[in-house]
C-alpha cells in the first residue's frame, strides 16, 4: 500500500517537466503473477534545460529489472530505482535519447484496481489518475503527451482477445501457444488514457460511418453468453456518435472504437483513447435483469465516455487541478445528450435532484472545494460531485449567459485552438471571452470559490404604477477553502406568470415588450423593476435551475400553490410543489419531535392526485412530481440538530395522508397503466412504469396492505416492476412474511447474477429502522458478497451508509462503527473505494448532539490508525477538521 507522506500538491507550484516523452513503445508479456513490461521511451530534453539535469520518473510499487539508454545497459552508479521513483542522475548529453525500462508486475495480486489487474480472469488497466506509474516508470502527469505503440503478448488459450488504444496494426502467433497483437495510437495522449485488455471475451460488432464518410469498426466486449445484454449499449454508442456530430460538429477519429465491460471496477467507466473500459453495470442490460434506471445510466455513461474523445482526450488537462476542464464539460455534454434523447424537463429535474443530493452537502460540509481546486493531497479524492456536477452546471451557465449560438462558436474556437494540447480552465474561459467579447472574470469565480451561493428574493407589485419590483440579495457562505467570498455573477432565468397561467409580458429597459429572460445578479443587492405589468403576476425565478444556488423566495403559499399548478416552465412547476412538500415536512418533523401528530394542509394533500391525473403531462414528469423529498433532502434543508427518526416519521405521515386523500385517483390510474407484457426501454414506456411504481408506493401506504405489491412482484414482466414491488414490500412491510418471502424468491431467482443481487443487497440495506444494521452485517457474510468487488461493497455497505438515514444514523452509533470497520478493512487493499465510503461521514456536524458525538468518536478512531492510505487519511482528516 502507498503510505501517506502528508505531501500537499499546490496549483501554484505547476512547472513543466525538464524532459518530454513524445513517443512510447510498450511490450507486455502477460502472466497473472509475473508480467514483464518493457517500455521504450523517446526522451527529449526541453530547450533551455541544462544537459546534466537529472531525469526523475514516477513509479508506484515497481520493481526495475533492466535499464538501457540507446540500447546500452546503464551503469548502476548513474541511476537510482525505488518503488516509487526512477532517478537518472546523469542523463546522456544528447538532447534526445531512448530509455528502455523493464519492470515486473503481478496483475493477479492487484486489488487496488489501479494499474494492470485481473478482473474475472480478464487483464485490464485503469490508469487515471496516477495508475500508469504502477505499470512502468514515467512522467505520469497529463501534460506529457505521447504516441503509443503497444505490443501485447499472451497465452492464446488464456487471452484470445488482445486490445489496446488506437488502431490494430499487426498480430500473429508465437511459440508455445503464445500470440501477440500490436496497436498504434497516432494521437499524442497523456499516460492516464493508456489502456490494455486481454482475455477471453465475446464481441458485439457494428459499423458506424462518420459524417464525412469514414467507416469505424465498433466493438463491445462482454463475457461469453452476455452478448444480448450489450445491444442497448451499442445502440446508445451509435446515437452518441451521431449526436456529437450534429450538436458539436465532432467526428470520431480512429478506425476502431472498442468498449470492454469488466466486473471489478472502481468507478463507472473510463474514456481511454479508442478503448473505453466500463464497469459492467453500465453496459449490460436486458428487461429481465436491468431496470429503467439502469438503461438510462447506460445511455448516459456510454455517451459520457464517448464524448471525452474530444473533451478530455483530444484536448486534455494541463494538470489534475484542471480536472473539471474535461469532467464538468463532458457531464454537460452527456446531460444535453440525454435531454435530447428523452424529455428535457424530466432530465433536468433528475439532474437537479442529484446535484442537491450529492453536491450541495459536499459544498456545505467539511469537504467543500472549488470546482477548480488549488490544493490536494490525493487526487483520487477529487473525482467529486463538485468537479463533475457543479462543473457541468457552470458550463450550463455559460450557455445561459452567452446564448446558444455564441456558446457553440466558443466551443468551436476551443476545439480549433487547443486540439492536441493540455490546457487550463483559463484557456477554456478565454475562448468564451473571445467568442463573445464579454469579460468573464466575475463569472470565473464559479470555478474558484467553493460554497453554494444563497439568493434571497422578494417581490412587490404596485397595481397603480403597473410595476413589479424584485429585490435580490446574494451571499456565499464561508468554506474551508476560502473564508472571505467575492460577489458572484448569478444568472437567474425567470418568467412572470399571469392569472391564466400564461407568461405575461412586460417592458424591458428599452421599452420593448418581452416575456421572459435572465436577470444577471452581480452585486450584493439588486432591485429589478418591470414596467407595464398589467396584473399582479406570480414570479417564477431560477427557471430550469439556471444557477446552482439555494433560493429563498418570500412568497405567499397561494402563489406557490399557483405555480405548482400552472407554471409553464415545467422545472419550476416541479420545484414549487417540491418546496411546498419540503416546508410541510420540516413542520411535520418539528411536530413529531414535539410529541405531536403532524397535520397537513388539505389543499397540498390534494395536489398529487390532481397532477397524477393531468393527462397533458408526461408520465415520467408526473412520477417525479409525486415523489416526495427524500429523508436526506429534508435533513439537508433542516440543516442542523438533525433527528433522522423524526424525519422518517414525518415523511411516512405525509405519504400516508396523500395516499388517503387521492386513493381513488391513484387506484384507477394504477389500473389503467397495466403492463402490456412487451418491454421497451424508451423514455415514454419507462415513464409509464415510473408513474405506476410511485402509485404502488402510495397505494401500499394508504391501504397498509402488501397484497397489491405482492401481486405486482409475482406477475411482473420486467426487472423495473419487480424491483419496485420488492422495494415496497421490503421497506413498507419490513419483517412481514410477505417481505421476507419476496426477498428469498428474488435471491433464488437471481442466484448466478451478481448485478441483480446488487439490487437485492441495496434493497435490504435501505430497509428503514435500527434493525437493518444487523441485516447488513449478516449480508457481508453472504456467499455473493465480496469485499474485493467495488459493486458489491457499494450496493450493500455504501447504500446503507449514504442513503439509509434511520438505519445508518442509529442513535447508539453502531452504524458508524460498522462503516468504520468496513472502511479500515477495505483500505488495506482498495484505498480509493475505502475513501469514497468514508465520505458518508461528511455531514456528521449537523446531527443532533448524541449522534454527533458518536460519529466524532468513530472518525477519531479511524484517524488514530497508524497505517492508513493517503486516500483515506485525507478524507478522514478533512472531515474532522
Ligand atoms: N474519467 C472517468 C470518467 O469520468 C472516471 C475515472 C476517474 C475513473 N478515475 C477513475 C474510473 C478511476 C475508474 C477508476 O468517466
Ligand atoms: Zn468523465
Amino acid at each position: 500500500m502507498r503510505t501517506d507522506t502528508g505531501q500537499v500538491f499546490l496549483l501554484e507550484d505547476y512547472r513543466p517537466t525538464d524532459y518530454d516523452i513524445p513517443e512510447v513503445a510498450l511490450v507486455f508479456r502477460l502472466d497473472p503473477d509475473d508480467t514483464r513490461v518493457a517500455a521504450k521511451l523517446t526522451v527529449a530534453r526541453r530547450e533551455n534545460v541544462a544537459a546534466d539535469t537529472p531525469l526523475v520518473l514516477d513509479g508506484d510499487g515497481l520493481m526495475l529489472e533492466r535499464l538501457l539508454i540507446d540500447g546500452e545497459a546503464v551503469d548502476p552508479s548513474c541511476y537510482e530505482a525505488t518503488e516509487d521513483r526512477l532517478t537518472l542522475r546523469r542523463p546522456p548529453p544528447q538532447a534526445r535519447f531512448e530509455l528502455t525500462i523493464v519492470t515486473r508486475i503481478a496483475p493477479a495480486k492487484n486489488q487496488a484496481l489501479m494499474g494492470l489487474y485481473l478482473s474475472n480472469g480478464i487483464y485490464c488497466t485503469q490508469c487515471e489518475a496516477e495508475g500508469f506509474r504502477r505499470i512502468t516508470y514515467f512522467h505520469d502527469r497529463p501534460d506529457i503527451l505521447s504516441t503509443y505503440r503497444v505490443r501485447v503478448e499472451a497465452r492464446q488459450a488464456e487471452a484470445p482477445l488482445l486490445l489496446s488504444n488506437g488502431n490494430p496494426v499487426d498480430k500473429g502467433e508465437l511459440e508455445d501457444g503464445w500470440h501477440y497483437a500490436v496497436w498504434y495510437d497516432p494521437f499524442p495522449k497523456p499516460s492516464y488514457l493508456f489502456a490494455l485488455v486481454a482475455g477471453n471475451l465475446s464481441g458485439v460488432r457494428e459499423r458506424f460511418v462518420t459524417a464525412s464518410g469514414r467507416p469505424v469498426a465498433l466493438g463491445i466486449y462482454v463475457e461469453h453468453g452476455k452478448e444480448a445484454r450489450a445491444t442497448y449499449a451499442m445502440d446508445a454508442l451509435k446515437r452518441s456518435m451521431r449526436w456529437d456530430e450534429e450538436r458539436f460538429g465532432r467526428e470520431y477519429d480512429l478506425d476502431v472504437f472498442n468498449i470492454v465491460a469488466v466486473s471489478d471496477f472502481n468507478m463507472g467507466a473510463m474514456e481511454n483513447k479508442g478503448l473505453n473500459i466500463f464497469n459492467d453495470k453500465y453496459v449490460l442490460a436486458d428487461p429481465e435483469t436491468a431496470t429503467d434506471l439502469d438503461y438510462a445510466n447506460i445511455e448516459a455513461i456510454i455517451a459520457h465516455e464517448y464524448f471525452h474523445n474530444w473533451t478530455g482526450n483530444r484536448i486534455t488537462c494541463r494538470d489534475w487541478f484542471q480536472l473539471c476542464l474535461k469532467e464538468g464539460l463532458t457531464v454537460f455534454r452527456d446531460h444535453e445528450f440525454s435531454a435530447d434523447q428523452r424529455s428535457r424537463a424530466v432530465k433536468r429535474i433528475a439532474e437537479v435532484r442529484t446535484l442537491r443530493a450529492h453536491q450541495f452537502p459536499e459544498d456545505q460540509g467539511p469537504l467543500a472545494h472549488p470546482v477548480r481546486p488549488r490544493r490536494y493531497r490525493e487526487i483520487n479524492n477529487f473525482y467529486t460531485a463538485t468537479v463533475y456536477e457543479k462543473g457541468s452546471e457552470v458550463v450550463r451557465m455559460l450557455h445561459t449567459v452567452l446564448g446558444d449560438e455564441t456558446f457553440r462558436a466558443a466551443m468551436d474556437l476551443y476545439f480549433a485552438r487547443h486540439d492536441g494540447q493540455a490546457v487550463t480552465i483559463e484557456d477554456f474561459l478565454r475562448c468564451f471571452e473571445d467568442a463573445s467579447d464579454q469579460d468573464l472574470s466575475q463569472f470565473a469565480l464559479w470555478y474558484h470559490q467553493a460554497g453554494t451561493p444563497n439568493v434571497a428574493a422578494s417581490s412587490h407589485y404596485d397595481a397603480k404604477a403597473r410595476e413589479l419590483t424584485l429585490e435580490l440579495e446574494q451571499s456565499v457562505p464561508a468554506t474551508p477553502s476560502e473564508t472571505r467570498k467575492r460577489l458572484m455573477h448569478i444568472p437567474l432565468a425567470f418568467g412572470l406568470v399571469g392569472a391564466d397561467g400564461q407568461d405575461m409580458d412586460f417592458q424591458d429597459a428599452e421599452g420593448a415588450r418581452v416575456r421572459d429572460g435572465v436577470i444577471h445578479l452581480r452585486k450584493r443587492r439588486q432591485v429589478v423593476r418591470f414596467k407595464g405589468v398589467e396584473t399582479r403576476p406570480a414570479v417564477s425565478l431560477n427557471r430550469g435551475f439556471s444557477a446552482p444556488v439555494t433560493l429563498s423566495f418570500e412568497m405567499s403559499r397561494q402563489d406557490r400553490l399557483f405555480l405548482a399548478r400552472n407554471d409553464s416552465d415545467l422545472f419550476s412547476r416541479w420545484q414549487a410543489l417540491n418546496t411546498l412538500f419540503t416546508e410541510a415536512l420540516i413542520d411535520a418533523t418539528a411536530s413529531v419531535r414535539g410529541g405531536k401528530e403532524p397535520d397537513f394542509d388539505p389543499v397540498l394533500l390534494a395536489c398529487p392526485g390532481e397532477i397524477a391525473a393531468e393527462d397533458g403531462l408526461k408520465e415520467a414528469y408526473r412520477a417525479l412530481a409525486l415523489t416526495l423529498p427524500a429523508e436526506a433532502d429534508i435533513a439537508r434543508e433542516i440543516g442542523r440538530n438533525i433527528d433522522p427518526d423524526a424525519i422518517a416519521a414525518a415523511r411516512n405521515a405525509l405519504r400516508e395522508a396523500i395516499a388517503k386523500t387521492a386513493a381513488r385517483i391513484f387506484e384507477k390510474l394504477y389500473g389503467n397503466l397495466t403492463d402490456s407484457g412487451f418491454f421497451s426501454p424508451d423514455a415514454q414506456s419507462a415513464g409509464r412504469r415510473a408513474l405506476r411504481n410511485v402509485l404502488l408506493e402510495y397505494l401500499a401506504a394508504g391501504a397498509a396492505d402488501p397484497a397489491l405489491a405482492t401481486r405486482q412482484f409475482k406477475t411482473a414482466h420486467n426487472m423495473t416492476d419487480r424491483a419496485a414491488a420488492l422495494t415496497v414490500l421490503a421497506h413498507q412491510f419490513s419483517r412481514t412474511e410477505a417481505a421476507e418471502e419476496a426477498l428469498s424468491t428474488f435471491e433464488e431467482t437471481y442466484r448466478g447474477e451478481p448485478l441483480v443481487l446488487d439490487k437485492w443487497f441495496a434493497v435490504q440495506a435501505l430497509i428503514p429502522g435500527p434493525d437493518t444494521l444487523e441485516r447488513v452485517r449478516r449480508l457481508t457474510g453472504h456467499s455473493a458478497f465480496s469485499l474485493t468487488n467495488p459493486n458489491r461493497v457499494r450496493s450493500l455497505v455504501g447504500t446503507f451508509a449514504s442513503s439509509n438515514q434511520s438505519g445508518f444514523h442509529r442513535a447508539d452509533g453502531a452504524g458508524y462503527r460498522l462503516l468504520a470497520d468496513t472502511v479500515l478493512q477495505l483500505d488495506r487493499h482498495n484505498p480509493q473505494v475505502a475513501a469514497r465510503l468514508a465520505v458518508a461521514f461528511r455531514s456528521w456536524r449537523s446531527l443532533e448532539q448524541g449522534r454527533r458525538e458518536e460519529a466524532r468518536k468513530t472518525l477519531a478512531r479511524i484517524a488514530e490508525e497508524k497505517r492508513l492510505s493517503r486516500d483515506l487519511r485525507d478524507i478522514v482528516e478533512r472531515t474532522l477538521a
